[in-house]
Protein backbone atom coordinates (compact mmCIF):
# COMPACT_ATOMS: atom_id res chain seq x y z
CA UNK A 1 0.00 0.00 0.00
CA UNK A 2 1.38 3.55 -0.97
CA UNK A 3 1.75 5.35 2.43
CA UNK A 4 -0.20 8.14 2.87
CA UNK A 5 0.10 11.81 2.01
CA UNK A 6 1.15 14.23 4.98
CA UNK A 7 -1.57 15.50 6.72
CA UNK A 8 -2.75 18.72 6.49
CA UNK A 9 -1.61 20.03 9.39
CA UNK A 10 2.00 18.62 9.15
CA UNK A 11 2.17 21.00 5.92
CA UNK A 12 1.13 23.89 7.70
CA UNK A 13 3.88 23.38 10.68
CA UNK A 14 6.65 22.80 7.37
CA UNK A 15 5.30 26.17 6.16
CA UNK A 16 5.71 28.13 9.06
CA UNK A 17 9.11 26.67 9.18
CA UNK A 18 10.66 28.38 5.73
CA UNK A 19 7.82 31.04 5.52
CA UNK A 20 5.32 31.09 2.57
CA UNK A 21 7.41 32.35 -0.38
CA UNK A 22 9.89 29.70 0.40
CA UNK A 23 7.50 26.77 0.64
CA UNK A 24 5.94 25.94 -2.58
CA UNK A 25 2.80 23.97 -3.84
CA UNK A 26 1.14 25.25 -6.87
CA UNK A 27 1.90 22.92 -9.70
CA UNK A 28 4.09 24.75 -12.13
CA UNK A 29 6.56 26.02 -9.27
CA UNK A 30 6.72 22.01 -7.96
CA UNK A 31 7.34 21.04 -11.70
CA UNK A 32 11.09 21.64 -11.94
CA UNK A 33 11.51 19.79 -8.83
CA UNK A 34 9.47 16.31 -9.66
CA UNK A 35 11.33 15.33 -12.73
CA UNK A 36 14.66 14.09 -12.74
CA UNK A 37 17.51 15.52 -15.31
CA UNK A 38 16.77 12.94 -17.65
CA UNK A 39 13.23 12.87 -17.39
CA UNK A 40 12.93 9.02 -16.31
CA UNK A 41 11.03 9.58 -13.02
CA UNK A 42 8.15 11.77 -13.07
CA UNK A 43 7.15 12.26 -9.45
CA UNK A 44 4.85 14.47 -7.14
CA UNK A 45 4.99 15.84 -3.84
CA UNK A 46 2.36 18.13 -1.81
CA UNK A 47 5.60 20.74 -0.91
CA UNK A 48 8.96 21.81 -1.78
CA UNK A 49 10.60 23.63 0.83
CA UNK A 50 13.13 26.02 0.48
CA UNK A 51 15.48 26.33 3.79
CA UNK A 52 17.65 28.99 4.36
CA UNK A 53 19.65 27.67 7.02
CA UNK A 54 20.95 24.64 8.94
CA UNK A 55 18.30 25.39 12.37
CA UNK A 56 15.38 25.57 9.25
CA UNK A 57 16.54 22.22 8.04
CA UNK A 58 16.72 20.80 11.30
CA UNK A 59 13.22 22.16 12.32
CA UNK A 60 11.90 20.42 9.02
CA UNK A 61 13.14 17.01 9.55
CA UNK A 62 11.87 17.01 13.76
CA UNK A 63 8.16 17.85 11.97
CA UNK A 64 8.95 15.00 9.77
CA UNK A 65 10.24 12.84 12.23
CA UNK A 66 6.88 13.25 14.65
CA UNK A 67 4.74 12.96 11.72
CA UNK A 68 6.52 9.86 9.58
CA UNK A 69 6.39 12.42 6.54
CA UNK A 70 9.59 10.98 4.10
CA UNK A 71 12.09 13.32 2.71
CA UNK A 72 13.90 13.62 -0.38
CA UNK A 73 16.63 16.50 -0.47
CA UNK A 74 17.55 17.52 -3.95
CA UNK A 75 20.41 19.80 -5.01
CA UNK A 76 20.93 21.10 -8.65
CA UNK A 77 18.83 17.85 -9.91
CA UNK A 78 21.58 17.10 -12.60
CA UNK A 79 22.00 13.58 -11.14
CA UNK A 80 21.69 10.42 -13.62
CA UNK A 81 19.99 7.68 -11.32
CA UNK A 82 16.91 9.50 -10.01
CA UNK A 83 18.04 9.85 -6.41
CA UNK A 84 16.67 13.24 -5.84
CA UNK A 85 13.22 12.74 -7.91
CA UNK A 86 10.04 12.17 -5.46
CA UNK A 87 8.00 8.63 -5.62
CA UNK A 88 4.73 9.18 -8.01
CA UNK A 89 2.45 8.90 -5.00
CA UNK A 90 2.60 11.88 -3.51
CA UNK A 91 3.75 11.74 0.10
CA UNK A 92 6.86 12.75 0.15
CA UNK A 93 8.26 16.58 0.82
CA UNK A 94 11.09 17.64 -1.45
CA UNK A 95 13.90 20.19 -0.09
CA UNK A 96 15.67 21.88 -1.86
CA UNK A 97 18.87 23.24 -0.55
CA UNK A 98 19.78 25.96 -2.99
CA UNK A 99 19.07 29.00 -0.39
CA UNK A 100 21.68 27.50 1.87
CA UNK A 101 24.54 28.67 -0.24
CA UNK A 102 26.98 30.60 1.73
CA UNK A 103 30.89 30.51 1.39
CA UNK A 104 30.93 30.20 5.27
CA UNK A 105 35.05 30.56 5.56
CA UNK A 106 38.12 29.98 3.11
CA UNK A 107 41.39 29.79 5.32
CA UNK A 108 44.47 29.95 2.79
CA UNK A 109 47.07 29.24 5.29
CA UNK A 110 45.00 26.08 5.61
CA UNK A 111 44.35 25.37 2.17
CA UNK A 112 40.45 24.38 3.18
CA UNK A 113 36.85 26.46 3.07
CA UNK A 114 33.71 25.86 4.40
CA UNK A 115 30.82 25.76 2.20
CA UNK A 116 26.90 25.09 2.35
CA UNK A 117 25.74 22.28 0.70
CA UNK A 118 23.37 24.66 -1.96
CA UNK A 119 26.36 26.50 -3.53
CA UNK A 120 26.49 25.31 -6.90
CA UNK A 121 29.92 23.84 -7.71
CA UNK A 122 30.92 26.39 -10.21
CA UNK A 123 30.24 28.88 -7.25
CA UNK A 124 32.86 26.53 -4.75
CA UNK A 125 35.51 27.00 -7.36
CA UNK A 126 35.15 30.86 -7.90
CA UNK A 127 34.90 31.17 -4.05
CA UNK A 128 38.28 29.22 -4.22
CA UNK A 129 40.05 31.14 -6.86
CA UNK A 130 39.21 34.43 -5.72
CA UNK A 131 41.60 33.36 -3.13
CA UNK A 132 44.07 32.16 -5.08
CA UNK A 133 43.26 28.89 -4.76
CA UNK A 134 42.42 25.57 -6.47
CA UNK A 135 38.79 23.49 -5.91
CA UNK A 136 39.89 20.86 -8.35
CA UNK A 137 36.12 18.77 -8.53
CA UNK A 138 35.02 19.53 -12.09
CA UNK A 139 31.96 18.67 -14.32
CA UNK A 140 29.92 19.18 -17.20
CA UNK A 141 27.40 20.07 -14.86
CA UNK A 142 29.25 22.10 -12.45
CA UNK A 143 27.36 25.45 -12.97
CA UNK A 144 24.07 23.93 -11.59
CA UNK A 145 25.25 20.64 -9.86
CA UNK A 146 25.09 21.54 -5.89
CA UNK A 147 28.27 20.71 -3.82
CA UNK A 148 25.56 18.73 -1.20
CA UNK A 149 24.61 16.53 -4.18
CA UNK A 150 28.14 16.23 -5.03
CA UNK A 151 29.04 14.70 -1.59
CA UNK A 152 25.50 12.85 -1.38
CA UNK A 153 26.78 10.72 -4.57
CA UNK A 154 30.41 11.38 -3.91
CA UNK A 155 30.99 12.90 -7.14
CA UNK A 156 33.97 12.27 -9.59
CA UNK A 157 34.60 14.00 -12.85
CA UNK A 158 37.34 15.26 -15.01
CA UNK A 159 40.56 15.55 -12.29
CA UNK A 160 39.87 12.72 -9.90
CA UNK A 161 43.44 11.40 -11.86
CA UNK A 162 45.22 14.05 -9.62
CA UNK A 163 43.20 15.22 -7.49
CA UNK A 164 40.55 12.21 -6.23
CA UNK A 165 36.71 11.95 -5.78
CA UNK A 166 34.11 14.06 -3.41
CA UNK A 167 35.39 11.57 -0.35
CA UNK A 168 39.12 12.37 -0.80
CA UNK A 169 38.37 16.28 -0.98
CA UNK A 170 36.50 16.64 2.50
CA UNK A 171 38.11 17.17 5.33
CA UNK A 172 34.83 17.62 8.07
CA UNK A 173 30.86 18.18 7.49
CA UNK A 174 27.55 19.21 9.11
CA UNK A 175 24.26 17.01 9.13
CA UNK A 176 21.10 17.33 9.81
CA UNK A 177 19.72 13.73 11.25
CA UNK A 178 16.48 12.53 11.22
CA UNK A 179 14.95 13.60 14.19
CA UNK A 180 16.74 16.89 13.91
CA UNK A 181 19.84 16.90 16.03
CA UNK A 182 22.58 18.61 14.28
CA UNK A 183 26.15 16.95 13.68
CA UNK A 184 28.08 19.67 13.68
CA UNK A 185 32.27 18.43 12.58
CA UNK A 186 33.33 20.67 10.56
CA UNK A 187 37.18 21.24 11.84
CA UNK A 188 38.98 21.43 8.54
CA UNK A 189 41.75 18.92 9.96
CA UNK A 190 43.85 16.71 8.41
CA UNK A 191 44.51 14.68 11.06
CA UNK A 192 41.80 13.39 13.49
CA UNK A 193 41.93 10.22 14.64
CA UNK A 194 39.14 10.33 16.94
CA UNK A 195 37.42 7.00 16.11
CA UNK A 196 35.08 6.20 13.27
CA UNK A 197 35.42 8.25 9.89
CA UNK A 198 31.52 8.65 10.15
CA UNK A 199 31.83 11.59 7.85
CA UNK A 200 32.16 8.94 5.35
CA UNK A 201 29.07 7.45 5.84
CA UNK A 202 27.15 10.24 4.58
CA UNK A 203 29.00 10.93 1.39
CA UNK A 204 27.46 8.54 -1.41
CA UNK A 205 24.53 8.17 1.04
CA UNK A 206 22.48 10.33 -1.04
CA UNK A 207 20.57 12.02 1.32
CA UNK A 208 19.33 8.50 2.54
CA UNK A 209 21.08 8.59 6.39
CA UNK A 210 20.93 12.53 7.07
CA UNK A 211 20.86 16.20 4.96
CA UNK A 212 24.11 17.28 4.88
CA UNK A 213 24.16 20.86 4.95
CA UNK A 214 27.78 22.04 4.93
CA UNK A 215 31.20 20.64 4.34
CA UNK A 216 35.11 21.53 5.38
CA UNK A 217 36.74 21.03 2.04
CA UNK A 218 40.53 21.30 0.98
CA UNK A 219 41.99 23.61 -1.34
CA UNK A 220 45.33 23.28 -3.94
CA UNK A 221 47.54 25.27 -5.21
CA UNK A 222 46.03 26.37 -8.71
CA UNK A 223 48.98 24.94 -11.03
CA UNK A 224 51.31 27.86 -12.57
CA UNK A 225 50.77 26.83 -16.27
CA UNK A 226 48.54 23.95 -18.07
CA UNK A 227 49.52 22.62 -21.21
CA UNK A 228 45.80 20.68 -23.30
CA UNK A 229 46.31 18.69 -25.91
CA UNK A 230 43.57 16.40 -28.21
CA UNK A 231 45.07 13.52 -30.06
CA UNK A 232 43.83 11.12 -32.47
CA UNK A 233 44.39 7.24 -31.05
CA UNK A 234 43.79 3.83 -33.37
CA UNK A 235 42.23 2.20 -30.10
CA UNK A 236 41.58 2.20 -26.59
CA UNK A 237 44.92 0.15 -26.31
CA UNK A 238 46.74 2.54 -27.77
CA UNK A 239 45.79 5.03 -25.37
CA UNK A 240 46.27 3.77 -22.30
CA UNK A 241 49.68 3.53 -23.98
CA UNK A 242 49.85 6.69 -24.11
CA UNK A 243 48.56 7.38 -20.70
CA UNK A 244 51.92 5.13 -19.97
CA UNK A 245 54.15 7.05 -21.70
CA UNK A 246 52.25 10.25 -20.43
CA UNK A 247 53.17 9.30 -16.53
CA UNK A 248 56.74 8.78 -16.74
CA UNK A 249 57.27 11.94 -18.50
CA UNK A 250 54.37 14.13 -16.12
CA UNK A 251 53.82 12.13 -13.53
CA UNK A 252 50.93 13.33 -11.18
CA UNK A 253 50.96 16.56 -13.04
CA UNK A 254 48.43 14.75 -15.55
CA UNK A 255 45.38 16.11 -13.88
CA UNK A 256 43.10 14.54 -17.05
CA UNK A 257 43.19 11.95 -19.55
CA UNK A 258 39.52 11.73 -21.37
CA UNK A 259 38.89 9.06 -24.15
CA UNK A 260 36.00 9.92 -26.80
CA UNK A 261 34.85 7.31 -29.59
CA UNK A 262 34.67 9.73 -33.24
CA UNK A 263 31.03 8.83 -33.07
CA UNK A 264 30.60 11.04 -29.55
CA UNK A 265 32.25 13.81 -30.98
CA UNK A 266 30.87 13.74 -34.31
CA UNK A 267 27.14 14.06 -32.55
CA UNK A 268 28.43 16.68 -29.96
CA UNK A 269 29.76 18.97 -32.99
CA UNK A 270 26.43 18.18 -35.11
CA UNK A 271 24.27 18.99 -31.79
CA UNK A 272 25.69 21.44 -29.63
CA UNK A 273 26.30 24.92 -30.87
CA UNK A 274 29.79 26.10 -30.83
CA UNK A 275 31.63 22.75 -30.51
CA UNK A 276 34.20 21.49 -33.39
CA UNK A 277 36.40 19.26 -33.79
CA UNK A 278 40.15 20.60 -33.77
CA UNK A 279 41.32 17.48 -35.34
CA UNK A 280 38.42 17.16 -37.63
CA UNK A 281 40.91 15.92 -40.67
CA UNK A 282 42.25 12.78 -38.77
CA UNK A 283 40.55 9.38 -39.09
CA UNK A 284 41.31 8.66 -35.73
CA UNK A 285 38.62 6.36 -34.25
CA UNK A 286 39.16 7.64 -30.76
CA UNK A 287 40.30 10.79 -29.39
CA UNK A 288 42.36 11.29 -26.13
CA UNK A 289 42.08 14.56 -24.60
CA UNK A 290 44.64 15.61 -21.67
CA UNK A 291 45.51 18.11 -19.22
CA UNK A 292 48.44 18.83 -17.92
CA UNK A 293 49.12 21.47 -14.81
CA UNK A 294 52.73 22.44 -13.68
CA UNK A 295 53.99 24.30 -11.11
CA UNK A 296 56.33 26.98 -11.68
CA UNK A 297 59.33 24.92 -11.28
CA UNK A 298 58.23 23.19 -14.76
CA UNK A 299 58.93 25.31 -17.49
CA UNK A 300 56.84 25.51 -21.20
CA UNK A 301 54.76 22.52 -20.41
CA UNK A 302 52.93 23.17 -23.58
CA UNK A 303 56.64 22.38 -25.06
CA UNK A 304 56.93 19.32 -22.99
CA UNK A 305 53.68 18.10 -23.47
CA UNK A 306 54.58 18.50 -27.54
CA UNK A 307 57.69 16.55 -27.40
CA UNK A 308 56.06 13.16 -25.27
CA UNK A 309 53.33 13.33 -28.24
CA UNK A 310 55.81 13.25 -30.82
CA UNK A 311 57.48 11.03 -29.86
CA UNK A 312 54.07 8.66 -29.07
CA UNK A 313 53.27 9.09 -32.90
CA UNK A 314 56.81 8.09 -34.06
CA UNK A 315 55.51 4.75 -32.34
CA UNK A 316 52.56 4.58 -34.26
CA UNK A 317 50.62 5.22 -30.30
CA UNK A 318 48.54 8.05 -32.13
CA UNK A 319 48.37 9.48 -35.35
CA UNK A 320 47.89 13.27 -34.78
CA UNK A 321 47.59 15.54 -31.99
CA UNK A 322 46.35 19.18 -31.52
CA UNK A 323 48.20 21.34 -28.45
CA UNK A 324 45.97 24.28 -27.70
CA UNK A 325 47.82 27.54 -27.56
CA UNK A 326 45.94 29.59 -25.67
CA UNK A 327 43.30 29.45 -22.65
CA UNK A 328 40.63 29.54 -25.23
CA UNK A 329 41.78 27.02 -27.35
CA UNK A 330 41.87 25.01 -24.63
CA UNK A 331 38.27 25.75 -23.28
CA UNK A 332 37.31 24.86 -26.76
CA UNK A 333 38.46 21.51 -26.29
CA UNK A 334 37.11 21.26 -22.98
CA UNK A 335 33.76 22.21 -24.27
CA UNK A 336 33.67 19.31 -26.94
CA UNK A 337 34.27 17.27 -23.69
CA UNK A 338 31.75 18.56 -21.43
CA UNK A 339 28.95 18.60 -24.22
CA UNK A 340 28.90 15.06 -24.96
CA UNK A 341 25.97 14.03 -22.13
CA UNK A 342 24.40 17.15 -23.77
CA UNK A 343 24.43 16.01 -27.59
CA UNK A 344 23.04 12.73 -26.40
CA UNK A 345 20.13 14.04 -24.38
CA UNK A 346 19.48 16.17 -27.60
CA UNK A 347 20.00 13.09 -29.70
CA UNK A 348 17.18 11.18 -28.30
CA UNK A 349 16.99 8.36 -24.91
CA UNK A 350 19.82 6.76 -23.98
CA UNK A 351 20.74 3.73 -21.36
CA UNK A 352 23.68 4.94 -19.07
CA UNK A 353 26.10 2.64 -17.86
CA UNK A 354 28.57 4.26 -15.32
CA UNK A 355 31.38 1.87 -15.04
CA UNK A 356 34.51 1.54 -14.16
CA UNK A 357 37.65 -1.29 -13.82
CA UNK A 358 41.54 -1.78 -13.45
CA UNK A 359 42.36 0.62 -16.17
CA UNK A 360 44.45 -2.43 -17.59
CA UNK A 361 41.11 -3.87 -18.65
CA UNK A 362 39.51 -0.62 -20.34
CA UNK A 363 40.40 -2.45 -24.00
CA UNK A 364 38.57 -5.33 -23.12
CA UNK A 365 35.51 -3.63 -21.40
CA UNK A 366 35.32 -2.22 -24.86
CA UNK A 367 35.51 -5.09 -26.81
CA UNK A 368 33.41 -7.17 -25.00
CA UNK A 369 30.70 -4.36 -24.09
CA UNK A 370 30.36 -3.23 -27.24
CA UNK A 371 29.73 -6.63 -28.95
CA UNK A 372 26.77 -7.07 -26.07
CA UNK A 373 24.88 -3.69 -27.10
CA UNK A 374 25.06 -4.71 -30.75
CA UNK A 375 23.50 -8.05 -30.04
CA UNK A 376 21.31 -6.93 -26.97
CA UNK A 377 19.83 -3.79 -28.38
CA UNK A 378 19.54 -3.65 -31.81
CA UNK A 379 17.87 0.22 -31.90
CA UNK A 380 20.76 1.87 -30.16
CA UNK A 381 24.71 2.40 -30.63
CA UNK A 382 27.47 2.32 -28.27
CA UNK A 383 28.45 5.94 -27.03
CA UNK A 384 31.65 4.96 -24.54
CA UNK A 385 33.39 7.46 -23.50
CA UNK A 386 35.31 8.87 -20.28
CA UNK A 387 37.56 8.79 -17.71
CA UNK A 388 39.59 6.56 -18.63
CA UNK A 389 42.98 7.49 -16.67
CA UNK A 390 40.58 5.96 -13.93
CA UNK A 391 39.12 3.32 -14.99
CA UNK A 392 35.75 4.77 -15.46
CA UNK A 393 33.92 4.67 -18.88
CA UNK A 394 30.71 6.07 -19.56
CA UNK A 395 29.06 2.93 -21.35
CA UNK A 396 25.97 4.64 -23.29
CA UNK A 397 24.18 3.67 -25.92
CA UNK A 398 21.32 5.97 -27.97
CA UNK A 399 18.71 5.61 -29.25
CA UNK A 400 18.87 5.59 -33.20
CA UNK A 401 16.62 8.02 -34.81
CA UNK A 402 13.60 6.48 -35.92
CA UNK A 403 13.21 3.96 -33.51
CA UNK A 404 10.69 3.50 -30.65
CA UNK A 405 11.37 5.18 -27.82
CA UNK A 406 9.21 3.03 -25.17
CA UNK A 407 10.70 0.16 -26.85
CA UNK A 408 14.30 1.07 -27.02
CA UNK A 409 13.84 2.17 -23.18
CA UNK A 410 12.46 -1.36 -22.19
CA UNK A 411 15.95 -2.97 -22.52
CA UNK A 412 17.48 -0.81 -19.94
CA UNK A 413 16.95 -3.98 -17.54
CA UNK A 414 18.10 -7.08 -19.41
CA UNK A 415 20.98 -4.80 -21.33
CA UNK A 416 22.12 -3.40 -17.84
CA UNK A 417 22.51 -6.85 -16.32
CA UNK A 418 24.63 -8.34 -18.83
CA UNK A 419 26.49 -5.23 -18.67
CA UNK A 420 27.11 -5.38 -15.11
CA UNK A 421 27.66 -9.36 -15.62
CA UNK A 422 30.43 -8.36 -17.69
CA UNK A 423 31.96 -5.51 -15.60
CA UNK A 424 31.88 -7.71 -12.45
CA UNK A 425 33.80 -10.29 -14.18
CA UNK A 426 36.82 -7.82 -14.87
CA UNK A 427 36.89 -7.20 -11.52
CA UNK A 428 34.99 -3.70 -12.03
CA UNK A 429 32.46 -1.72 -10.53
CA UNK A 430 28.56 -1.43 -11.67
CA UNK A 431 28.62 2.50 -9.91
CA UNK A 432 31.76 4.25 -10.67
CA UNK A 433 30.46 7.63 -10.39
CA UNK A 434 27.04 8.65 -10.51
CA UNK A 435 25.32 6.47 -7.38
CA UNK A 436 22.68 4.29 -6.95
CA UNK A 437 19.54 6.51 -7.07
CA UNK A 438 16.31 4.58 -7.91
CA UNK A 439 18.20 3.23 -11.11
CA UNK A 440 20.39 0.60 -9.54
CA UNK A 441 18.24 -0.19 -5.94
CA UNK A 442 17.94 -3.72 -7.47
CA UNK A 443 21.34 -4.37 -8.56
CA UNK A 444 22.79 -3.53 -5.54
CA UNK A 445 20.89 -5.47 -3.35
CA UNK A 446 21.66 -8.46 -5.73
CA UNK A 447 25.51 -7.38 -6.64
CA UNK A 448 26.86 -6.66 -2.70
CA UNK A 449 28.23 -8.62 -0.66
CA UNK A 450 25.48 -9.78 2.48
CA UNK A 451 27.78 -9.08 5.10
CA UNK A 452 28.26 -5.37 3.34
CA UNK A 453 24.43 -5.18 2.41
CA UNK A 454 23.30 -6.22 6.48
CA UNK A 455 25.79 -3.37 7.61
CA UNK A 456 24.28 -0.61 5.52
CA UNK A 457 21.20 -1.85 6.41
CA UNK A 458 21.78 -1.79 9.97
CA UNK A 459 23.45 1.83 9.26
CA UNK A 460 19.95 2.70 8.00
CA UNK A 461 18.13 1.47 10.92
CA UNK A 462 20.43 3.38 13.44
CA UNK A 463 20.13 6.51 11.83
CA UNK A 464 16.50 6.12 10.32
CA UNK A 465 14.72 4.08 12.06
CA UNK A 466 11.36 5.23 10.67
CA UNK A 467 12.51 5.04 7.06
CA UNK A 468 11.89 8.60 6.09
CA UNK A 469 15.30 9.56 4.77
CA UNK A 470 14.71 9.81 0.82
CA UNK A 471 13.35 5.81 1.08
CA UNK A 472 13.91 3.90 -1.99
CA UNK A 473 16.96 5.03 -2.91
CA UNK A 474 20.05 3.02 -2.42
CA UNK A 475 18.33 0.92 -0.65
CA UNK A 476 14.73 -0.03 -0.20
C1 LIG B 1 30.37 12.84 -17.94
O1 LIG B 1 31.46 12.49 -17.50
O2 LIG B 1 30.26 13.50 -18.97
C2 LIG B 1 29.12 12.41 -17.22
O3 LIG B 1 29.50 11.99 -15.92
C3 LIG B 1 28.53 11.29 -17.91
C4 LIG B 1 27.33 10.77 -18.58
O4 LIG B 1 26.60 11.46 -19.27
O5 LIG B 1 27.06 9.54 -18.50
ZN1 LIG C 1 31.64 11.35 -15.83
Amino acid sequence: MPPRPPAASTLADLRAVVGRAAALDAIADVAPYVEDFRGLYHGTTPLVLLPASVEEVARILAICDRDGVAVVPQGGNTGYCGGATPHEHGAEIVIAMRRLNRIRAVDVANDSMVVEAGCTLAAVQDAARAAGRLFPLSLGSEGSAQIGGNLSTNAGGTAVLRYGMMRDLTLGLEVVLAGGRILRSLQPLRKDNTGYDWKSLFIGAEGTLGVITAAALKLFASPADTATALAGVPSPAAALDLLMRLREHFGEAISSFELLPRRAVELTVGLVDGVANPLADDAAPWFVLVEIGVSRAVTDPTGRLGEALASAADSATLSGAVLATSAAQAQAFWKLRESVPEAQRRHGASLKHDLSVPISAIPRLIDLGTALIARLVPDGETIAYGHVGDGNLHFNVSQKPGTDRAAFLARQAPLQAAMFDLTASLGGSFSAEHGIGRLKVEELERRTDPVELELMRALKRTLDPKGIMNPGKVLR
